[in-house]
């Protein structure tokens, strides 16, 4: 982790206002906010730990724990739930071994919920690794997960 955070540090000159980039290159690096990170960056920047935990958890672009290599997002917006959201959410929670939104033990799998995102028309929608795929039903979503998997060679 060191070594990756000094690489890091090296583009930048330790500044306040520097705080949001530098949590953004760590997240980009290690998926997420690693808590010895959180150190070393307010060690950087001469800025209390404390106060970069304030702007880190204002932004919900930020995490404090790992994300599955595969992120699945499920909408809930309300043109998804009334189109069977729902049973969407709990069919890819099912087939990637979770009961409800989180990550995988393994790694694997993040699977989120998200208000909207954006394809209404597509209703019931996901995203898989940023790819949406709507007009979704249980079988779909099963064969998905299926294909997604034989891609990764993860199955
Ligand atoms: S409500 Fe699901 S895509 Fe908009």
């Amino acid at each position: 982790m060191e070594e990756a955070l000094s690489e890091i540090f090296l583009q930048f000159e330790g500044k306040r206002e520097e705080i949001i980039p530098i949590l953004q290159r760590v997240q980009e690096n290690y998926t997420y906010l690693p808590e010895d990170s959180m150190r070393q960056i307010a060690r950087f920047t001469k800025v209390p730990e404390s106060d970069i935990y304030g702007v880190a958890t204002f932004y919900a672009q930020f995490r404090f724990t790992p994300t599955g290599r595969n992120h699945i997002c499920v909408c809930r917006g309300t043109a998804c739930h009334v189109r069977g959201a729902p049973a969407i959410l709990e069919e890819v929670a099912a087939n990637v071994g979770l009961e409800d939104e989180g990550t995988t033990e393994d790694l694997e799998y993040t699977l989120e919920t998200v208000a909207c995102i954006g394809c209404c028309a597509l209703a019931p929608a996901i995203t898989y690794n940023e790819e949406v795929h709507g007009n979704l039903t249980k079988n779909k979503v099963r064969k998905l997960i299926k294909a997604e998997a034989g891609k990764n060679g993860s199955e």
